[in-house]
């Protein structure tokens, strides 16, 4: 029996991820602010494949969220086997005009409270020679991405990091998968303002099949995935560029 710990779990790619763990025989920990939507899932995944849910509420954007959230799972002797660092948003607007607070926000969950879970969680896997780190990344990671410049900053750091944690755990039989989607259709359009591009509307993909890609990707220790052909070309193109045309074409694609 293992258990997956899922940030983001309330809604989205990360509510799809928890039914996909949860779906494979894994105890889930669910974690994000909103409890009742958690309590909600917790339940329906208890009673649909007899698993153990636990519900953790934390807003991962405050300073001590990360090392709260390990204390109450030190507490309920949980041992995390899969950490799933989903949690994430993003705003567009230029940096200057958007909200400092808002921006920092996103670097804590985004960045910091996925740097620290992972530092928090990685020994135990290491010691017990099993487990993994699914993060979820982004298109965005690929390019800059001028009003929306933080958000895009976020994704990249994710992206690096986790390819370089994966060269330092090769050998260790822990997994390390980035699953970095483009367009889809969960709560982000709305909350970020992408939603009202066509270019992100029409490109979207469900959650259930991006959440599909990256389990499938993180079982099978695949070091990226992409989920979509249209994602993957594009990304493929952006690599043939130079970056200051890639950064060009995303600034005028996305004017705030
Ligand atoms: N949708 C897209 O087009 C798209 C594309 C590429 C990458 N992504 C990435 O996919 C991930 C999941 O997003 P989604 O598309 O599924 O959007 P979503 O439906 O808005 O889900 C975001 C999740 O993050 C949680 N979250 C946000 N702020 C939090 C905070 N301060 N503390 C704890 N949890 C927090 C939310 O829960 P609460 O509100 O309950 O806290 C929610 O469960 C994000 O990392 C996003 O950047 C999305």
């Amino acid at each position: 029996m293992a258990t997956a710990l899922i940030t983001g779990a309330s809604s989205g790619i990360g509510l799809e991820l928890a039914e996909l763990f949860a779906g494979g025989g894994d105890d889930v920990v669910l974690v994000a602010r909103s409890e009742d939507k958690l309590n909600e899932l917790a339940d329906r995944l208890r009673q649909a494949y007899s698993i153990a849910a636990t519900v953790i509420a934390s807003d991962l954007s405050k300073p001590d969220a990360v090392d709260e959230l390990c204390d109450q799972i030190s507490q309920r002797s949980l041992t995390i086997d899969t950490l799933v660092n989903n949690a994430g948003f993003g705003a567009l607007g230029k940096f200057a005009e958007l909200s400092a607070d808002r921006q920092t926000d996103m670097v804590m969950v985004n960045v910091v409270a996925l740097t620290r879970l992972t530092r928090q969680l990685l020994p135990g896997m290491i010691a017990s020679g099993r487990g993994g780190i699914l993060n979820v990344g982004s298109t965005a990671a690929y390019q800059a991405g001028p009003n929306m410049s933080v958000y895009y900053a976020t994704k990249a750091y994710v992206l690096s990091f986790t390819e370089g944690l994966r060269e330092e755990l090769s050998g260790t039989g822990i997994h390390a998968t980035v699953l970095a989607p483009g367009p889809t259709e969960t709560g982000f359009g709305e909350d970020s303002g992408m939603g009202k591009f066509d270019f992100f509307k029409s490109a979207a993909m469900s959650a259930e099949a991006v959440a599909k890609a990256g389990y499938d990707g993180y079982q099978n220790n695949q070091d990226v995935v992409i989920p979509g052909w249209q994602n993957r070309l594009m990304v493929t193109s952006v690599g043939f560029l130079p970056r200051f045309a890639t950064r060009k074409l995303v600034g005028k694609l996305q004017k705030a």
